[in-house]
């Protein structure tokens, strides 16, 4: 099942417990980050900023908590988690290769390079390489729309990309590793 459907069928899922809370630091945390928003809806993205800063990315339990606590649908939550680029549902790898498929990217081939990425690593957007080393995002519309197809390799911004320029460039992470 996947983290949608599970998110779904889990409006009556089970929030952590208080016993849960104590034993996860990071939980305790961020339910004190809950308190000082005093539980209001309108500080669920600062609040997903902080869960995703505590776990590194958003939990699915994580998310059940967040929507139990500020009393909203768990759907409400994982909806907002997915709209934005900047949060991420599965665990980051050492290196993240975010494709703006926002329209003029998609128009210039955004489509093409996700799909050589699919097709070489062997990941989609969202998951990370099995072997933690690359996690391949997708944005809506990351700004310079005049270079497009953009991706963002780490930090990195680069324009008028293609699926051999990002193959390079992935080929490059996996035979150094660590760079
Ligand atoms: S559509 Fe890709 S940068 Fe705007």
């Amino acid at each position: 099942m996947d983290l949608a459907s599970a998110v779904k069928s889990n409006n009556q899922a089970k929030a952590p417990s208080a016993t849960d809370i104590h034993e996860d630091k990071r939980l305790k945390m961020l339910s004190a980050t809950i308190k000082r928003y005093q539980y209001q809806q309108d500080a669920l993205i600062e609040i997903l900023h902080k869960a995703q800063e505590l776990f590194g990315y958003l939990k699915k339990d994580v998310l059940v908590y967040i929507a139990h606590q500020l009393k909203l649908p768990p759907s409400t939550v994982y909806g907002v988690a997915t709209f934005y680029h900047f949060f991420s549902l599965a665990p980051i790898g050492r290196h993240s290769c975010m494709v703006c498929t926002g329209t003029a990217c998609y128009v210039k081939g955004a489509e093409e390079i996700l799909n050589s990425l699919e097709n070489s690593i062997h990941i989609r957007p969202g998951e990370t390489s099995a072997d933690g080393q690359i996690s391949l995002l997708t944005a809506r519309c990351l700004g310079p729309c005049g270079i497009a197809p953009v991706v963002v390799f780490d930090d990195t911004v680069l324009g008028d990309q293609t699926p051999e320029s990002v193959g390079d460039r992935i080929k490059g992470w996996l035979q150094n590793g660590s760079s």
